[in-house]
């Protein structure tokens, strides 16, 4: 799907911006301004902007879940290095939340959870993988790596999504936020295909 960035409408939609030239009339400053108050104040009201708070809350309710999952998945694992990657983007998460929080306030809204249906399913998914595998067997590893692989892929589809809207309505520095952990997201998901091709699926094709 293309993606395509409309930056030229960044200065009429923020609002906030005291970068008006001097020298203009005074009078058309002042409409200038006023519009875009109305602008603003018709945009927190649209179904847009409404759909996006409640994408945001999705994906605010997503992450903490991953939080948790990465834990039990980190337990689970048999390989150190399966292990790491998996307490490094533990990690990386709780900073996912802390910068949705941000992004929730630079758009006025306050952050809520709202469940997800498909994260809860993608990490169910993840759970069974761990119950129908042999504990210490590079086959959990390689089933691991795909389970944590769809939620990396249900986050990069929502990001990249959210950060193009956030781009659209203006909300530059939210998706700046967004932005940043798109690129997290796409580097565990490159990190983790490598860890499965350099030795674990070929470790895993061995067992009996
Ligand atoms: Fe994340
Ligand atoms: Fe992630």
């Amino acid at each position: 799907m293309a993606t395509k960035t409309t930056d030229n409408k960044d200065n009429s939609t923020t609002g906030t911006d005291t970068s008006s030239a001097s020298g203009a009339s005074s009078s058309k400053k002042t409409a200038s301004v006023d519009n875009a108050t109305v602008d603003k104040n018709e945009m927190n009201n649209s179904p847009l902007h409404k759909f996006y708070v409640s994408a945001l809350k999705d994906i605010y309710y997503a992450e903490n879940a991953i939080i948790e999952a990465l834990g039990k998945m980190q337990e689970a694992a048999t390989t150190e290095e399966l292990k790491e990657a998996f307490e490094d983007h533990q990690l990386q998460t709780q900073k996912h939340v802390i910068r949705l929080e941000r992004v929730f306030k630079l758009i006025n809204e306050s952050p809520e959870e709202k469940e997800c249906k498909a994260i809860k399913g993608i990490i169910e998914e993840g759970e069974e993988i761990i119950k129908s595998t042999e504990e210490g067997s590079m086959t959990r590893d390689a089933a691991l790596i795909i389970a944590a692989q769809k939620v990396e892929h249900y986050e990069i589809a929502t990001y990249g999504g959210l950060a193009q809207l956030a781009i659209t309505m203006g909300y530059d520095k939210a998706a700046d936020l967004l932005e940043k952990t798109l690129q997290e997201e796409e580097d565990t998901d490159y990190d983790l295909t490598e860890i499965a091709e350099t030795y674990i699926n070929f470790d895993a094709e061995q067992e009996d």
